[in-house]
């Protein structure tokens, strides 16, 4: 199925009920467990990937500077190891990192295409604007899907290369993670494709906690827009500022987790999913995982998916890597 709306030049795969359904389940279920959770992608409306944006600059958030560094020195390495004539880029938000990785493989010598993949059709225009004026030549698509459940809509044909940058694999849970790239794999079938995939490494808590707590509360207000967002798709009346961002560091799973704890008693109605929830005094919802990896970790689970890892690159300091693997 593909909807070509008048609105944009986006390729629309999410069905157009995709808000308001599956937000709603995803909210129903959610907050009427305990401990309550919501998932991570409605994080993402217009001024949910204006904040991520800002988030990205802020001197504690080192992973973005740490994976460009890794593409300003490995990009060209990265592209002879698979010379894709298309590169699938999958939560590609603002595309910032990826002239590094089109004029590699522009060099390269074969690629024609860039398939931009996003659930934030505010991110996805903006990038395309950026990109077409750089890349006269490139055919450059933009499409509005959900990577946890669409990878079936992305194209097939020729030798591909899917990216997956930011860390953003580290906000899937390790299940979910492990059923997402046997999804890639199964997508790059033949062709000689491969996967590159962004990962942030462990190190110290010192580190890890202020790059999801800075201390501008950028982060926290990037927080907070997940209840901004269900105030306004559900007709929520959550006081949003009554929830205070918390960043724990979890040392057994070594992820960082990111709550809203409730900092006094209070009932929530959101008439749009027929709830009303209620928080005591403390009690925290979990909005978002971000697992941190090891360099073998990685490993082990590409080849548990069925991938070949042909090549691994870190920054200068070792806090990021970025894995390319062969699908077959
Ligand atoms: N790749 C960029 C952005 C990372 S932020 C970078 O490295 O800076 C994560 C991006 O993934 C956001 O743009 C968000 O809109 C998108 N995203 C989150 N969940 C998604 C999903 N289920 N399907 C598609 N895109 C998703
Ligand atoms: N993919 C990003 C990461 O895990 C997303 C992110 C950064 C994020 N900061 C956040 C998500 C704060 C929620 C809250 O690094």
């Amino acid at each position: 199925m593909s909807i070509s709306s008048g609105r944009s030049d986006i390729i629309h795969h999410l069905p157009p009920d995709h808000l308001e359904r599956s937000l709603r389940s995803d909210v129903l279920a959610g907050l009427s467990t305990s401990p309550k959770t919501l998932p991570p992608k409605w994080f993402y409306d217009k001024l949910g990937s204006e904040l991520f944006e800002r988030i990205t600059g802020l001197p504690e958030y080192y992973p973005t500077r740490a994976e460009r560094e890794v593409l300003e020195l490995f990009a060209g390495e990265m592209a002879a190891a698979c010379p894709a004539e298309t590169l699938i880029e999958l939560g590609s938000g603002s595309s910032r990192k990826t002239p590094l990785l089109l004029d590699a493989l522009g060099q390269a010598g074969h690629l024609r295409r860039y398939v931009a993949v996003d659930v934030s059709d505010s991110a996805l225009l903006e990038a395309r604007n950026e990109l077409a004026p750089q890349f006269p030549g490139l055919n450059l698509d933009a499409v509005a899907a959900d990577f946890e459940t669409q990878l079936h809509v992305l194209p097939r044909e020729g030798r591909r290369m899917v990216a997956f940058l930011g860390g953003t694999i580290g906000n899937f849970e390790p299940t979910a993670r492990a059923r997402f790239l046997s999804g890639v794999r199964e997508l790059l079938e033949g062709d000689g494709g491969s996967l590159l995939l962004g990962t942030d490494l462990v190190k110290s808590p010192a580190v890890l906690v202020p790059a999801y707590a800075d201390a501008d509360g950028v982060t926290a207000d990037f927080n907070r827009n997940v209840l901004r967002v269900l105030n306004t798709q559900l007709g929520g009346d959550f006081d949003v500022m009554a929830f205070e961002h918390v960043a724990v560091w979890m040392p057994q799973e070594e992820w960082i987790e990111m709550r809203l704890r409730a900092s006094r008693p209070m009932l929530v109605r959101l008439p749009g999913v027929g709830l009303e929830v209620s928080f005591h005094e403390g009690e925290e919802l979990r909005t978002e995982i971000s697992a941190k990896f090891r360099l073998e970790g990685v490993v082990n689970e590409l080849e548990s998916a069925g991938f070949s890892v042909a090549g691994q690159w870190t920054d200068r300091q070792g806090r990021f890597a970025m894995t390319l693997a062969q699908a077959s």
